[in-house]
């Protein structure tokens, strides 16, 4: 096949990929291109000397760069046979091209195997979804050690590097750092998508803020290990790289076989950070959230966790049921400790039969209780998960993975199943399948509390990969035989947030933190790539069970309101008080949620004590904005909040919507704007006097149009 270059094009982009001897390299992604400018114009400005100290003819930077391509950086590909037939040099054989897809074959006859790179780009979201696959089309088996899904040459232009990550309880926090010579890599060996790293990062320059500047983002659609990076190389050329991380031995390809890379994620906005955002949220809304539940409101939930722990019985269960009821509680969440034996969680993971010593007559007078008083019911499960003491182990001690003969290590007293034994899959589908045929069950929390940290299958072959793929086709297995069904992906809180897990699940549990504080911050990490109806918010309990910090219910309330909003807090220790406040606080939600749950997130520009976002309809007819306090002001009073983003000729009418009662210090301002009616301009540019509020205070502002 010729060398040649193909286009691909949304509304406003243009991606332009170049496909030759060596690898297929996309050589341009940004603005859609006018027909007047050619594709040999770019190639014309891309024309580079060589560098000094370097090699005549540079190897491109291709999709899967490679050695025997003369690339001398990280490669996207690493494969041998035996330790020989490593040196992988590509050869185009066929491209099948639409005005927004792509499908590129590659051959190398050295090494005797295919690749296929294909290509989406979404018009809607702007989003460009990348994958490859590999196929052994020699006469032996192949070891594959890497196959990345994409390289991304960007510009040197773009000088910063943010990612997400953090540990178990603070999840997603953002990280930026100068991109520099060499590398900047996050590897997650986690065997699940892990607190510590999200699949994905943001390239951008200095300048790049929430509402301004060139940004481009990536994420991988992964919930298993993963190896992100930034290249800077010698040369002066820049790349980033995404891909599945393979431990060894965990690939080998037989004849015939093909390796499947997750998908990349990808667009970029010149509207800083919030541009970016509002195009991964669209993408999830078009293209993830699954038909049963598109435009369905979510409920709002109550959780039994933090207020019941294992203590799961009718005498602590049935007064949340009606406490829930009576504060506009929509769906109860029954959460771990009422299968067989579950007192604790040393034991009883496994065993997916209700407790006959707790529920004497099952769960179906619970389940009846939730219905009367007009609520859903859900349940939790862990299906991944075993403990030593629970009688499936007893039974099938041959059913976990391990490393044998390492000692196997436990991590909240638990093991992981190996779910790529169809019989794994066959008991865990039947039991779960038993529990939603028996029960008028409307939810399930899907939880996953340890890494894979000894993921040896039987034959002590490491299968991180197939086991991801195996949970997978478990819940579409469980999905397609209860349709009516909504999943939450939940792993020790946000530990499996990606879109991978998220084509097969409804809503993520963003933290186990309540924490309202620490919230807006994991909040904020989180819904740069997820919006508002899958991000998991609960209100906590009045001193947080995790950071033993005291927020007012305003406050966590408040915070909760912006997400899939649910309760946590043990009702029973409410005061009355704290009950009408969080009862008002739900529904000021749920008048709201239809906006909340659709509208555009345009992140302010505050200072470091500040947090501050607006969700704004597509139209631009009304939008609501949190602005909260963290920590004292530095000055004397406060500044200025600069609201950009709405129609600038527009007239809106401000309202104070949340806390229902202002403590005094914000009145005087307050009073001056409530009920006024501005311009969309005069917000943007003179932007509103804050008031002056303490440390963990908030307050929620509409603003609607005029006619
Ligand atoms: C971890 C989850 O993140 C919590 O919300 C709760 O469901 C516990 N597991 C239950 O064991």
């Amino acid at each position: 096949m010729q060398d040649t270059t193909i286009r691909l094009h949304s509304e406003t982009t243009s991606i332009v990929v170049r496909i030759a001897n060596g690898g297929v390299a996309i050589v341009y992604w940004g603005p859609r291109l006018a027909a007047e400018t050619t594709d040999e114009m770019l190639m014309q400005l891309a024309t580079r000397s060589e560098a000094d100290g370097d090699v005549e003819r540079e190897s491109a930077i291709t999709l899967l760069p490679t050695q025997g391509a003369g690339f001398s950086g990280q490669p996207g590909l690493a494969v041998h046979r035996s330790r020989t037939a490593w040196g992988v040099y590509l050869e185009p054989i066929d491209a099948t091209a639409e005005e927004s897809s792509l499908a590129v074959k590659m051959q190398c006859a050295g090494t005797q195997i295919q690749v296929e790179h294909r290509f989406e780009l979404h018009s809607d979201s702007d989003m460009l979804v990348v994958s490859a696959s590999l196929t052994n089309i020699g006469g032996t088996p192949l070891s594959v050690q890497h196959c990345a899904a994409l390289t991304l040459p960007f510009s040197r232009q773009l000088d910063q590097v943010t990612t997400f990550g953090g540990r178990w309880s603070l999840e997603f926090q953002r990280q930026t750092t100068p991109r520099r010579l060499g590398a900047i890599v996050n590897e997650n060996r986690a065997g699940r998508t892990s607190h510590g790293s999200l699949p994905a990062l943001v390239l951008h320059d200095a300048a790049t803020n929430e509402t301004d500047g060139i940004a481009i983002g990536l994420h991988l659609g992964w919930s298993g290990n993963h190896q992100i990076r930034v290249d800077e190389l010698p040369d002066g050329r820049c790349y980033a790289q995404l891909g599945e991380l393979l431990l060894p031995g965990e690939i080998a390809l037989g004849p015939g076989e093909s390796y499947e890379s997750p998908r990349v994620y990808g667009t970029l906005s010149r509207r800083g950070f919030n541009g970016l955002a509002q195009r991964f949220h669209r993408f999830v809304r078009d293209e993830l959230t699954d038909d049963r539940v598109k435009g369905k409101l979510k409920k709002v939930h109550f959780n039994t966790w933090e207020a019941l722990y294992f203590d799961t019985r009718p005498a602590t269960i049935n007064p949340l049921i009606e406490l829930a009821a009576n504060i506009g509680i929509e769906r109860f969440v029954l959460d771990d400790g009422w299968f067989r034996g579950r007192d604790d969680d040393t034991r009883a993971l496994g065993d997916w039969f209700v407790d006959q010593q707790k529920f004497p007559e099952g769960l179906a007078p619970i389940i009846d209780k939730v219905h009367a008083a007009g609520m859903e019911f859900g349940l939790w499960v862990e299906p991944e998960m075993i403990n030593p003491d629970s009688d499936l182990y007893r039974a099938h001690p041959e059913w976990v993975l391990h490393s044998d003969p390492a000692p196997r290590f436990m991590m909240r007293h638990q093991m992981v199943l190996n779910l790529t034994l169809p019989a794994v899959q066959d008991y865990l589908f039947d039991c779960i399948d038993a529990l939603l045929n028996e029960y008028s069950i409307a939810y399930l929390k899907w939880d996953m509390n340890r890494n894979l940290e000894q993921p040896g299958g039987r034959d002590g072959i490491a299968v991180v990969h197939e086991q991801v793929l195996a949970v997978y086709a478990l819940m579409q297995r469980v999905r397609a035989a209860h349709p009516q069904v909504e999943i939450e992906s939940c792993a020790s809180g946000g530990a499996r947030a990606d879109y991978g897990v998220l084509a097969n699940t409804d809503r993520i549990w963003t933290s186990d933190s309540n924490d309202a504080l620490d919230r807006l911050a994991i909040q904020r990490g989180f819904s740069q790539f997820f919006p508002a109806e899958v991000m998991g918010a609960h209100v906590g309990p009045r001193e947080c069970h995790i950071t033993g910090r005291n927020l007012s219910m305003a406050f966590r309330a408040g915070v909760a309101m912006f997400g899939d909003m649910g309760v946590e807090a043990d009702l029973r220790e409410l005061t009355a008080d704290e009950l009408t406040i969080l009862s008002a606080a739900i529904e000021v939600h749920k008048q709201h949620r239809a906006l909340i749950f659709a509208g555009d997130l345009i992140r302010l520009n505050t200072e470091d004590h500040e947090n501050a976002f607006m969700i704004a309809s597509a139209s631009r007819e009304q939008a609501l904005i949190s602005f909260a306090t963290l920590s004292s002001r530095p000055r004397g009073a406060p500044g200025r909040l600069h609201i950009p983003g709405l129609a600038a000729n527009r007239r809106y009418t401000l309202a104070p919507i949340w806390p229902a009662e202002s403590s005094h210090d914000t009145d005087g301002v307050l009073a001056a704007v409530s009920g006024q009616t501005f311009t969309g301009e005069a917000l943007a540019c003179a932007g509103m006097q804050l008031p002056f509020m303490s440390p963990g205070s908030l307050l929620v502002l509409s603003l609607r149009a005029h006619p």
